[in-house]
Formats: C-alpha cells, structure tokens, sequence
C-alpha cells in the first residue's frame, strides 16, 4: 500500500503516518491545560512540523473542546483532523458537527474491549461491544468518510476477540484500526506479535486503504519501544505526543519515535515519516512553555542534557569527531549546537576551545594556568560559566 521503491537506492520504503494526539491525550495529562487560541497554535506547529494527523480533542467534554476541533480542522489544512468520540450516538454527532466544515476530517471512535474493562466498566458481554462498535462506526460514517476505530484496552484484549473487533468494524467502514496499550502493559515483542497477527488473519488490512494504528502509554517506560514494535510488526500509523505527555506517565514520544526510525533506519528498516525533523525542538519548547509541563533535562532528543557533554574523555572525543558520542546530529532536530559543559569533569581540550570561542588566544603556559583556577573553580560549583572563565584570564591577564 504505502510502499515505494526510490530510484537512487532501489530499497522499498514504507510510509508511516505520524498520529499527533499531543491536543488530546496530552493535554489529558495533570497539570496541562491550554486555552482555545493555545491549541490553535499548537496546531499550527504540528501542520508546520509535517504531521500527518492531528487529534484536535474530545468535542463532546466540554464546549471549549468542541470549539477547538471545530477551528483547528477549518484553520489546518494539510493534515487530517481528528476528534475523539465514545460509542454513543451524542458523542459521535458531536464530533461529527465539530468536523462539519474541516478540510480532512476524521471521527475517532473508542470501547474497551478487555476482560477487565468488560466486566467492570462496561458491564457487557463481547457480542453487545462488537455489536455497539459497527453501529457506531457506521453512524460515524454518516459523517465523514475516514473514521478510525479503537478498542480500548486492546493489548489486554484475548487475540481472537480483537482479531473479530478489527474484522467487524472494518467490514462497517473503519478506515483505521488503532490498537490502544491503554495502561502501558505490554512489552516490545508481545505487542508487535498482535499487529503481525492481525495483518495475517485479516487480509484487507493494507489493501484498500486501512491502517492498523499504534497507540503507547508508557507506564513501564516502553511506550516508543513499543510502538516500533508495533512499525516492525505491520503498523502503518502511530500515535504519539510532543515531549511525550499524556495521562499519567504519558503516551510514546513523537521525537523519539521519529528519531529511532530515522537514525537506525539499517535496523528498522526504510520506514519514512512526513516530518520535518528541524521543526522539532521549536515545537517542544513551545508545547512545553503553552502547556506549562517542564521537559526533563535528560529526555531524548529534546532534553536540554540531550546534546550537552561534560566528561573530559567524551568532550575530547566530540571536538576530534562529533560522532564519537552523538548519534544523531542536533541540527538534524532544530538544535543550534552541542553544548560542552564546562565543569569538574572536562578536560584542557574543551577549555582552550571554549578560550578560543571567547575570542581569547593564550599560550600554553597562560592555558596551564587558566585550567589550574578553573579546576579549582570547577570543584566548588557545578558549572562554570563564560563569565567566570573571563574573569579568570583577566585577572591572570592583568597580573602578567
Ligand atoms: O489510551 C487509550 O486507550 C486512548 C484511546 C481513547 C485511543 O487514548
Ligand atoms: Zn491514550
């Protein structure tokens, strides 16, 4: 389906569509909360950013939601617009007029399908889910022509049941099977074995345009293991967050995801995504400052630690080939430049270059003698900064 062959390199590639749900399950995180003109800007990011589907909110939660869907899918017009909706008849209508006047409009309808959720949420046998599912999949067909179905729970959902959810509502009208690994239970190789299973015993999927989606909670710190996981074993779209934020301990990381397939691409294999890749530090930065959630100093590829070195050894080994210890390149991702860190644990390399970036030019006595006071220095606060290494060379200066 989504598989090309490039003229330079004869290798097959294979398209995976990035699901931008950072307005939705993002914002469902404590602590984040974005007004109207907030999500309208992030939304524009996210189109500028090459993703291929938003997920706008949840129309029928509140008004505010619902006016968001509404302008983000008649502000954006490149991707698909999504908004979320239960298997009720209000919810879905709701969505389905959110969407009315989008460009690329999608509604996204959720049950949960495991035990669990069967027997203590829902109360209801399979059949009756099975049987609330196709109706809704086909209400929501009454709306727009590319809904995408998710049974919730999925990964904690019995194989053969999910495998005659997927079939059913696909026969409905679904376009897209998203398979949801709600609580963040699963692990790499059990989730992808459910999307190569699904492929097998369901042969419309990657033939007339349906898709079998990814969607990672990343309670045990797996999610975007897990999601390539799911890109290994047939999935064709996955879900993810800017920074990863979401419910909980968050949903898969859209940077990392990108970054793994792009960076070990001999590993995963040709897998090509829509996004601009130096688009994606600026759109961190800004959903972290608009939703007020801090990015952890050493995250993965946006953290601010990301491409900051401080050992002596390694500092040495990037200012003599950057790829000793970077394997992705920072301006590959919007990042101006490495940083090397000056404090107790560098070397005399890293401080004549950064001597010589202050526009200094010192002999190797007057080095030996500025690296004697900043080690000092080094050993009483944590990092030093230019300004502390100005004052010593002037001072060294203005005693020669
Ligand atoms: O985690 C989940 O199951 C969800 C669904 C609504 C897709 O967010
Ligand atoms: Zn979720």
């Amino acid at each position: 389906m989504a598989t090309t062959q490039t003229d330079d390199e004869q290798q097959p590639t294979t398209r995976i569509r990035i699901f931008d749900t950072t307005l939705r399950d993002g914002e469902q995180s404590p602590g984040a909360s974005l007004n109207h003109a907030e999500k309208v800007e992030i939304a524009r990011q996210l189109e500028r950013l090459g993703v291929d589907v938003i997920e706008a909110g949840f129309p029928i939660t509140s008004v505010g939601d619902f006016e968001s869907v509404r302008a983000i899918g008649q502000e954006v017009e490149g991707p698909i617009v999504a908004g979320l909706s239960r298997c009720v008849p209000r919810d879905i209508d709701r969505a389905g007029e959110a969407l009315k006047d989008a460009h690329k409009p999608r509604i996204h309808v959720f049950c949960a399908t495991s035990k669990i959720h069967r027997e203590h949420k829902l109360r209801k046998a399979f059949d009756e889910i099975v049987k609330l599912s196709v109706d809704s999949v086909r209400r929501a067909r009454e709306f727009v022509d590319d809904v995408e179905f998710s049974p919730e729970d999925g990964s904690r959902t019995e194989l053969n049941y999910l495998a005659e959810i997927t079939a059913a509502v696909i026969e409905a009208g679904a376009t897209t099977v998203n398979i949801p690994d709600t609580v963040g239970y699963s692990v790499p190789a059990e989730y992808g074995h459910i999307f190569a299973e699904l492929r097998r015993q369901i042969p419309e999927i990657d033939r007339d345009g349906i898709y079998l989606s990814s969607h990672c909670h990343n309670d045990l710190g797996l999610a975007v293991a897990n999601s390539l996981a799911a890109v290994a074993g047939g999935a064709r779209q996955v879900e993810c967050t800017i920074n990863g934020i979401g419910e909980r301990a968050g949903n898969a990381a859209l940077e990392e995801i990108v970054m793994a397939l792009r960076t070990r691409s001999d590993h995963f294999g040709r897998y090509v995504t829509n996004i601009d890749t130096t688009r994606i530090y600026p759109t961190s930065r800004m959903v972290s400052s608009l939703t007020g959630l801090s990015v952890q100093r050493n995250k993965a590829v946006v953290g601010d630690n990301a491409f900051a070195h401080e050992s002596g050894i390694h500092q040495d080994g990037v200012l003599k080939h950057r790829e000793t210890y970077e394997i992705m390149d920072p301006r590959d991702i919007g990042v101006p430049a490495s940083k090397l860190v000056l404090g107790k644990h560098s070397g005399r390399h890293a401080l004549a270059d950064r001597l010589e970036q202050l526009g200094y030019s010192v002999e190797e006595s007057m080095l030996q003698q500025v690296y004697e006071r900043f080690k000092a220095l080094a050993d009483k606060k944590k990092d030093v900064y230019d300004e502390d290494i100005e004052a010593i060379v002037d001072q060294l200066m203005e005693k020669s």
